[in-house]
């Protein structure tokens, strides 16, 4: 018997009727396009949080949730994490090909010479106050930017976009490191153009005028690594953020400033610092128990931070990685820090616990991030930044897709409105 190729759904009080056709993608469930279901029956959908909803057709990332398998345009994140580098992945998200030599080479070339900020955005840095989070920083950072290349804004003009798209992956590094050192007080470093992607932003981090930096290539392999375990993950709150934003027309920048703001809430990308700050309170593997009860209280609103995915409900095989890399990490750069004990055993209490295996709550990529980035000498609130860096290559890539696809329209849901009932007006002395 072959698929059926509709689904139909009758509305039994009225018996309005839809026959709805199904939409395949190369990989995955079909989905029930219901588009024409308000016109056939009157009725919208109701999907708060989008359980079961797909928002657009997507060649970039493919996720299968159940049996943990994450791809980026058809390769596997263990081949890419083992064998590619960060700037070869992003050229793989934006282009849909693995790069040839000289199609690398031209890539590489145009970041490493986009990489400087104007010199004028410096001045951004100082109107914030010293404390300033480096979240809140970056995003009013990436926004101004189209205030400086406001000449290369057309988005329907498919240079403007790959130039937008070259800008904030060469700048991003270079805005960030920005947004630390003014924190602490240091002076912003240039970009220099002799070292890799990676370790430029390394040395724009570290490096001071008062003596040579000492590069660790140990860091410099482990950043790349967990830039490449960030670069996109298909529809997240980010992506879709960037996405909606996109479909009203506006520019890149402030469409990957949007994506910026929501990646910065605790549930999504804030979640890594939070974890630490978590393992932090935690303190020891001795206090890990009360923890987990916490954590199953229904009356507490503690959740264990870097655990549980919408997507994922058996593993989430970046976490697989980040988890051996952090052990590798530590041992190479010989930093001995008692949370990873914490987040071992933390890990190892919550997954034989009844709560977490029915829930299917388990590590996510964010559990063991922090400490590799804690190993490296990034602070704590950097760690959401470093998300932000990476995942650029994935949103300018959505943002791409989104503009070459004909027929895009304006994002806009509805809603089961829930107000006031139709009343007059009334005046002051009558309310
Ligand atoms: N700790 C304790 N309980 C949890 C946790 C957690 N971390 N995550 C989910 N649960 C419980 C919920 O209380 C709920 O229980 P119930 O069915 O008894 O009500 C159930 O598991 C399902 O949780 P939802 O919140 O409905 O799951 P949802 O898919 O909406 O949320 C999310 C996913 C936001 C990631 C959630 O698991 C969470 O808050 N995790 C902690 C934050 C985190 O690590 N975020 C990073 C995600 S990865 C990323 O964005 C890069």
């Amino acid at each position: 018997m072959s698929d059926p190729k509709t689904v139909k759904l009758v509305d039994e009080s009225s018996h309005r009727g839809s026959e709805l056709p199904l939409v395949s993608g190369t990989l995955g469930p079909a989905c029930i396009d219901i588009g024409t279901l308000y016109k056939d029956t009157g009725h919208f959908t109701y999907d708060p949080g989008y359980g079961s909803t797909a928002s657009t057709k997507s060649a970039i990332t493919y996720i299968d949730g159940d049996q943990g398998v994450l791809l980026y345009r058809g390769y596997p994140i263990e081949q890419l994490a083992e064998k590619s580098s960060f700037l070869e992945v992003a050229y793989l998200l934006l282009n849909g090909e693995l790069p040839k030599q000289d199609e690398f080479s031209a890539f590489e070339h145009d970041i490493t010479h986009h990489t400087m900020m104007h010199e004028a955005q410096k001045n951004f840095f100082q109107g914030f106050h010293h404390d300033a989070h480096p979240m809140a920083m970056l995003a009013a950072a990436v926004a101004s930017l189209s205030a400086f290349y406001h000449e290369n804004l057309d988005v329907d003009d498919p240079a403007d976009r790959k130039m937008a798209a070259i800008r904030l992956i060469a700048k991003m590094p270079t805005i960030a490191a920005a947004c630390y050192r003014y924190t602490i007080g240091w002076p912003v470093r240039y970009p220099r153009n002799n070292l890799d992607y990676v370790t430029r932003f390394l040395h724009m981090m570290f490096e001071v005028p008062s003596e040579p930096l000492q590069m660790n290539p140990v860091a410099a392999k482990a950043l790349d690594l967990l830039f490449i375990l960030h670069a996109d993950h298909e529809q997240n709150a980010s992506t879709s953020t960037v996405r909606l934003v996109g479909s009203t027309g506006a520019n890149p920048y402030a469409s990957i400033a949007a994506g910026i703001t929501a990646l910065w809430g605790p549930a999504h990308g804030g979640a890594n610092e939070a974890v630490l700050k978590q393992l932090e309170e935690i303190g020891t593997p001795d206090n890990v128990e009360k923890a987990v009860l916490r954590a199953k209280d229904k009356n507490d609103s503690f959740r264990l931070m870097g655990f549980g995915h919408r997507v994922y409900k058996n593993f989430d095989p970046r976490a697989k990685i980040i988890r051996e890399m952090c052990h590798k990490v530590l041992d190479e750069l010989g930093v001995n820090d008692p949370l990873l004990d914490v987040a071992m055993k933390l890990e190892e209490a919550a997954l034989k616990d009844d709560y977490f295996v029915e829930r299917k709550l388990y590590p996510n990529v964010d559990f063991y991030s922090g400490i590799i980035y804690k190993a490296l000498g990034i602070p704590a609130e950097m760690f959401t930044v470093m998300f932000a860096i990476a995942r650029t290559a994935g949103w300018i890539a959505h943002w791409i897709e989104q503009h070459e696809t004909p027929g895009s329209r304006i994002g806009r849901p509805r809603q089961v409105y829930t107000g006031a009932d139709v009343r007059d007006y009334l005046p002051t002395g009558k309310r």
